[in-house]
């Protein structure tokens, strides 16, 4: 990589972010474009939000990624948000664009694109099931309601009542219904019966927790329920394990990742960037990692 003095500042920001892949997939997009960027990682202390935010105007970066856990927290600190990231509740994208900052949530993209484009669902599901209700869940839950396919989104979660508050929300936003239960043995095997599609958003199975999974008996999945796994550390997880054995299609988070970060690398210079190269920029550092 050439940095020169001419080169926009790109990054993240988060905490903690050391562990952050994105340095490595929009790098290798900016090396293999050869266009005149470069991305770093910034760790940013919940209480200095606002002093990073400031200092991107003043230093002129020209986007960051806003990882966990500030993606709520920075919304307050901008000057637009985007119709997206406010209906989510989350901005995972900050662009300097005319003196001005702009919020955008980029992981509903991310996971809708990956779900068509790599788990083959050109048409969603008319029931699809979401583990868990933390921020992913709110990009996802707000992405697959959005759709005119879907007609109704389960919310299972350990605490009921965080899948409760945002299925209140959603069903507002989207006018579909969202039920909500907990993570239990049989309202995963009543809500799975009908389902044709599964996002797990825990973070259950991330690396270093390899054996943990949200799935509590795998009688309960069926040959014709697609799994996408929100989790891309390690890049097979135990549930995809799990689906895959009883002859049920399952696809781990990395395109989601992949696809949510070229989102923002091309609202921040125009550019759509290769997403094999990203990809394999982060395949590499996970193989190396584990
Ligand atoms: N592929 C991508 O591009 C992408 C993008 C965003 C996020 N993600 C992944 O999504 C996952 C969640 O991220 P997030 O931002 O949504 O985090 P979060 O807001 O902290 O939510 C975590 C979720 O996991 C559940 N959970 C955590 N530990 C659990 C346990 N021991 N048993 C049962 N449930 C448990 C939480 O349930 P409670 O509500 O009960 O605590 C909550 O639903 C992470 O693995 C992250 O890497 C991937």
């Amino acid at each position: 990589m050439n940095i020169r003095a001419t080169s926009r500042v790109l990054g993240v920001i988060g905490d903690p972010v050391a562990h952050s892949f994105s340095p490595d997939m929009h790098n290798a997009a900016i090396a293999a474009l050869d266009v005149d960027y470069c991305y770093v990682a910034f760790h940013v202390l919940p209480d200095r939000i606002a002093e990073a935010i400031h200092g991107m105007r003043g230093l002129n970066i020209r986007g960051l990624n806003v990882t966990i856990p500030h993606k709520l927290a920075v919304m307050e600190h901008l000057d637009r948000i985007s119709e997206e990231a406010s209906a989510v509740g989350a901005v995972n994208t900050i662009s300097h664009e005319d003196g001005a900052l702009v919020g955008y949530n980029t992981d509903v993209y991310g996971i809708l694109t990956a779900l068509r484009e790599i788990a083959g669902l050109k048409t969603l599901p008319a029931q699809c099931v979401v583990l868990g209700a933390g921020g992913a869940a709110r990009a996802v839950t707000y992405a697959l309601g959005m759709q005119d396919a879907v007609q109704r989104v389960t919310l299972l979660n350990r605490t009921v009542a965080r899948a409760e508050a945002l299925a209140g929300d959603m069903e507002k936003i989207t006018g579909k219904t969202i039920a909500v239960g907990p993570l239990d043995a049989e309202t995963q095997r009543r809500s799975f019966a009908d389902a044709g599609a599964v996002v797990n958003t825990t973070s259950l199975g991330m690396y270093p927790k390899v054996n943990a999974s949200p799935l509590v008996d795998v009688r309960a999945v069926h040959p014709g329920l697609v799994l996408c796994d929100t989790v891309f550390n390690p890049l097979e997880t135990q549930l995809m394990r799990a689906f895959k054995s009883v002859g049920a299609p399952a696809f781990g988070g990395l395109d989601m990742l992949v696809f949510q970060g070229a989102r923002s690398f091309a609202i921040w210079t125009g550019v759509e960037p290769p997403t094999d190269v990203m990809k394999n920029a982060v395949v590499k550092r996970v193989r190396r990692e584990a």
